[in-house]
């Protein structure tokens, strides 16, 4: 699939906060079994390669992780301070697992967890997370790069609807972009803010 349009403004958003650590910071929201929305903060890991597929990681231990077997949909919303810019993503999610086939979803599975610091390497093999607090001493773990836990789970978002605000500018500048299946083409469209 080529390079989806909205990637170019979402790239330069990411350059000219580049700055801040907290840009990579982006809020995914997923749906409950009772149909109620939940909502955390994840890291943006960056694209897969030259694709529209956002990378994030989890913990195939976590709730996040139960409500996409059941609705893969998730939404991402996410403010660039620096840039004062918005935008809202929403689309299917891909559960990139120890279970997986596919060996080139493996591999850039496995590529990631050697990407990724000790220390975010560490949070795969503490005690189970949401439950009653576990002794210290559980959490005195020592991650090895080359084996991956069955705990660390890849997260392909694939965007099928985007919205860009820009707040400079006079008016504001609100852009949709929709993904159409019949075409496979992208529809851009402005939008009054
Ligand atoms: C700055 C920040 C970054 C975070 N990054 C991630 C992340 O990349 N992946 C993740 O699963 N949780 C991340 N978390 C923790 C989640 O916000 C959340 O607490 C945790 O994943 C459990 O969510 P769940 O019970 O809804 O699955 C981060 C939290 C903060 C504050």
């Amino acid at each position: 699939m080529p390079l989806a349009p909205w990637r170019s403004p979402l790239a330069r958003a990411l350059h000219r906060n580049r700055a801040a650590a907290d840009a990579r910071y982006c809020q995914l929201a997923t749906v409950n079994a009772d149909g109620y929305p939940s909502n955390r903060t994840v890291v943006f890991r960056g694209f897969w390669q030259e694709s529209n597929h956002l990378q994030i990681i989890t913990d195939a231990r976590s709730t996040k992780l139960a409500h996409l077997q059941r609705q893969p949909w998730g939404a991402i919303c996410w403010y660039f301070r620096q840039s004062r810019e918005q935008f809202r993503l929403s689309g299917e999610i891909n559960v990139i697992d120890h279970r997986t086939p596919r060996p080139d979803l493996q591999q850039a599975r496995r590529q990631m967890w050697q990407n990724i610091s000790d220390n975010a390497r560490a949070q795969f093999l503490w005690p189970d997370p949401g439950v009653p607090k576990a002794d210290p001493a559980a959490f005195e773990v020592v991650p090895d790069p080359a084996t991956i836990p069955e705990t660390f789970v890849l997260l392909w978002f694939n965007p099928e609807q985007v919205e860009h605000l820009e707040l400079r500018g006079e008016p504001q500048n609100r852009t949709r972009y929709q993904y159409e299946h019949r075409t496979g083409q992208w529809q851009v469209e402005a939008l009054n803010p």
